[in-house]
């Protein structure tokens, strides 16, 4: 796994976005793997910036976001898709057909899930990953305890992650309880990834990634067995690791 430790969140989310603009660049047709929540939103902004500013041509590429909430409309203001829709796609000018999202309206929900998996491999697979970290070492919404051979499915939130995503909600009540999430098994599918954490509370878990046993306890542990990992981390975040003194990554 490489390690790239920054001063502080503005320079984790710069070099996040330098580094998924040079995927872009370097090939005609990408697959990109996003994710949603707090830490990415500086990277989205840097992201949008460059590609504003140099006239980017992102007509190769292909978003499959990492999960959804289970029954909110789309428009909901705490929904995935309202999200990627004002900090991405919008900005982006990504057409419809180029981006997809885990619908948790489906009336099947668990055809949904089928069928998310299946789109991401007619795709070819997803080349590039985004993923934060829960404060419980939770990627996507797997939680801790799930297998790690799991595909796309639906998981059961957490009292932590729902408090954590109650800044989307307002209170933690209106929270979902339940939301679909691609697996362990297809995030670690993906060609190469990156994780992105900043903050004294996600201290532990990134401990965990490079210290901790490879265990369900710890799902940001099942990253350990990717061969192309990267992990960008500012000084809180990396509190932990820096204390051990030894920084050998
Ligand atoms: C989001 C996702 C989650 C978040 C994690 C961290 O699509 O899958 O794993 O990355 O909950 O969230 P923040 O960034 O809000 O701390």
């Amino acid at each position: 796994m490489n390690l790239i430790i920054t001063d502080n969140y503005e320079e984790m989310s710069q070099e996040g976005a330098k580094m998924i603009l040079r995927k872009i660049l370097s090939s005609k047709q990408i697959n990109l793997g996003l994710a949603t929540g707090s830490t990415p939103l500086g990277l989205y902004k840097e992201l949008v910036k460059y590609v504003r500013e140099n006239n980017i041509n992102l007509s190769g590429v292909v978003t499959f976001n990492l999960d959804e909430y289970i029954g909110i409309l789309p428009t909901h203001q705490g929904s995935f898709h309202y999200y990627m829709e004002k900090n991405v796609f919008g900005p982006l000018n990504i057409p419809e057909n180029q981006r997809f999202i885990p619908d948790g309206m489906a009336e099947n929900i668990l055809n949904e899930c089928r069928n998310y998996e299946k789109k991401i491999q007619q795709y070819g697979g997803i080349d590039f990953q985004l993923l934060g970290v829960g404060e419980n070492g939770h990627i996507g919404f797997n939680e801790p305890g799930t297998d790690f051979t799991k595909t796309t499915h639906v998981v059961e939130l957490t009292e932590t992650t729902r408090q954590a995503n109650k800044k989307f909600f307002g209170q933690v009540e209106d929270v979902p309880g339940k939301a679909i999430t691609m697996g362990i098994s297809t995030i670690l599918r993906a060609r190469e990834i990156l994780l992105i954490a900043n903050g004294v509370h996600k201290a532990e878990a990134i401990y965990q990634l490079f210290h901790g046993e490879y265990s369900k306890d710890w799902p940001v542990t099942a990253l350990q067995k990717h061969k192309n990992v990267c992990v960008i981390v500012d000084q809180e975040a990396a509190s932990l690791l820096i204390k051990q003194n030894n920084l050998c990554y």
